[in-house]
This record gives structure tokens, C-alpha cells and sequence, in this order.
């Protein structure tokens, strides 16, 4: 089978379908795959452990210090540790969806957590396979020469029914007016805030899943990497 060279970056707001795609399509190029979105929700569990208020910004930024994070990479079984505990269930909890917006707009987090991504990044590149990665700001900060750069967009009434989904999947409570309402302030926080903020790279492939299923999605991304060059 090919396998993946370099980095795929995958952007965009949540609801996108862009975790799934991410995943699958790391697993079907025998590439590795890093959640930033996860990295960023687990120290903003910290942050909610210390029972520190997410705006005082001197103590987020004391505790995420301290935070010691291990990424599990493997795209069949993502893990996420936070101080040698998994917290792969807890992160998605409403308590940590509602504050990661906060501690992910802090500077010192951003420059703190994209160190740590590049060097799992740089870890990856130096053995054969690719990577790919999620999150907000990939093709515009932490990999600006990655191979091939997708931005995913999707209407907000789709993400909020897909987010709705998924919860009920994962057995929490399904809520599409609130989770309407939450996608909408999310991305009104993470495409405002001053720090990397969520946009399209001028150079991304934008993508609009809002009428295509994941194997619709798949299907482009595999062609857009075979027809740049980056299988093995
Ligand atoms: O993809 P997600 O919903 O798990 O991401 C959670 C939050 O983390 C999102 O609201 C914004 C932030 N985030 C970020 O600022 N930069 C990234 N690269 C990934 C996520």
C-alpha cells in the first residue's frame, strides 16, 4: 500500500467531520496522527483541576507550565495523558468545551503547545511515513510547508447536528440548540482571538462538507495527495 510522505494539515472549525477524516486517512496512508484540539483541552482540564478561573491568565499560564502532556499518535487509538493519566473521555466534556476557547487564546499556551507539535511532528518526519494533522492554526502557523493544506468548512446547522451526534454516540447527552449555540461562540472566539486565529491559509485547499459524507470527504483527500506527489 502507499504510504503518506510529509505533513497533511487539516483546519477548520469543530463539527466538520474533520477529527474522522484525520484519522482515517492517517490510517489508511500508514501515517501518524496528532490532535492539537486535544492538547489544547487537556490543558484546559489543568486549568479546571487547579480550580483556576480561565481569564487570569498568570495562573493559566503557571499551570499549563506545569502540565505534562503525552500524545498518543496512532490514528486507530488516539490517546491523550495528561500527567500520566488518560484523559481521553473527560476532555470532551462540556466543562472543558466551554473554557478551552479561554486558555487556548493565551499566548504563552500557543507558543508552549506548538513547540511540543513540532516536535512530534519533527519525531515523525524523521522516521519513514507521514503525518497528519488537526486543529486550528496548522497550515497557517505550525506547519506553513506542509505538503498538502485543507481547510474544512461546513454550515454551522450541520456541525451542530453532527456534534449533536457524535455526543449521543459517545453516550452524553445530545443537545442541538445548546450545542448550536456553543459552535457558534466557539468560532466566533477562535476566529476573533489576537493569537493565531482560525483562517484559511491562502494556500489551503478549501473544502465544504456540509452535502458530502465522510468517504465523499476521503475521497478528495486522497486524490489532492496523490496528485501532489506525497505517497511513497
Ligand atoms: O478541535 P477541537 O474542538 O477539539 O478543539 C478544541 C479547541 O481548541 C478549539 O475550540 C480551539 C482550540 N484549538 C486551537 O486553538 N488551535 C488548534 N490547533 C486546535 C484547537
Amino acid at each position: 500500500h502507499a504510504k503518506l510522505r510529509g505533513v497533511v494539515a487539516l483546519d477548520g472549525p469543530s463539527g466538520t467531520g474533520k477529527s474522522t477524516v484525520s484519522r482515517k486517512l492517517a490510517s489508511a496512508l500508514g501515517a501518524i496522527y496528532l490532535d492539537t484540539g486535544a492538547m489544547y483541552r487537556a490543558v484546559t482540564l489543568a486549568v479546571l483541576r487547579a480550580q483556576v478561573e480561565p481569564s487570569d491568565v498568570a495562573e493559566v499560564v503557571r499551570v499549563v507550565r506545569a502540565a505534562e502532556l503525552t500524545m498518543g499518535t496512532d490514528p486507530e487509538r488516539p490517546s491523550v495523558l495528561l500527567d500520566g493519566q488518560d484523559v481521553g473521555q473527560e476532555i470532551r466534556g462540556p466543562e472543558v468545551t466551554g473554557a478551552v476557547s479561554a486558555v487556548s487564546a493565551v499566548a504563552e499556551v500557543r507558543d508552549q503547545l506548538v513547540a511540543l507539535q513540532r516536535e512530534l511532528i519533527g519525531q515523525a518526519l524523521s522516521e519513514p511515513g507521514g503525518i497528519v494533522v488537526e486543529g486550528r492554526d496548522i497550515g497557517t502557523v505550525v506547519v506553513p510547508d506542509a505538503g498538502l493544506k485543507v481547510y474544512l468548512t461546513a454550515s454551522s446547522s450541520a456541525r451542530a447536528q453532527r456534534r449533536t451526534a457524535q455526543d449521543v454516540s459517545e453516550g452524553r447527552t445530545g443537545d442541538l440548540d445548546r450545542t448550536h449555540a456553543d459552535v457558534q461562540r466557539r468560532d466566533a472566539l477562535d476566529s476573533g482571538r489576537k493569537v493565531a486565529p482560525l483562517r484559511k491559509a491562502d494556500d489551503a485547499l478549501e473544502l465544504d462538507t456540509t452535502e458530502l459524507d465522510v468517504a465523499g470527504v476521503l475521497e478528495q483527500l486522497h486524490k489532492h495527495v496523490e496528485s501532489r506527489g506525497l505517497l511513497t
